[in-house]
């Protein structure tokens, strides 16, 4: 079996929403203990929904595809649905990852929820 599948490698060499959104309502940054990548994550929300989200990384080909991913589950959705995305779930969504590389798909869910915090932040 490859190593990793035709998702993980159709988001590592083509990931959506790459880049950043200057007026952003939330960003969220964060760093991976395990091999010391970094993660920044933009959202747009309007009414409590995510109309757009960008992300930029420092990290390894799965921290790429496992960000991709999860931008996708989270667009369009309610805040409170994004809040619940684990990193399980991009994994599962990519067709698994190996392993040694789950830590990779923790920096996708911890950037999202980081953001989210900021934009719940700001909002007060
Ligand atoms: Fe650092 Fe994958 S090895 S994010």
């Amino acid at each position: 079996m490859a190593l990793y599948s035709e998702k993980v490698m159709d988001h590592f060499r083509n990931p959506r929403n790459v880049g950043v959104i200057e007026d952003a309502d939330g960003v969220g940054t964060v760093g991976n203990a395990k091999c010391g990548d970094i993660m920044k994550m933009y959202l747009k929300i309007e009414n409590d929904v995510i109309v757009d989200v960008k992300f930029e990384t420092f990290g390894c080909g799965s921290a790429i595809a496992s960000s991709s991913m999860a931008t996708e589950l989270i667009k369009g959705k309610p805040v409170s649905e994004a809040l619940q995305l684990t990193n399980k779930a991009v994994a599962e969504a990519l067709d698994g990852l190996p392993d040694y590389k789950m830590h990779c798909s923790v920096l996708a869910e911890e950037a999202i929820k980081a953001a989210l915090e900021d934009y719940n932040h700001r909002k007060k």
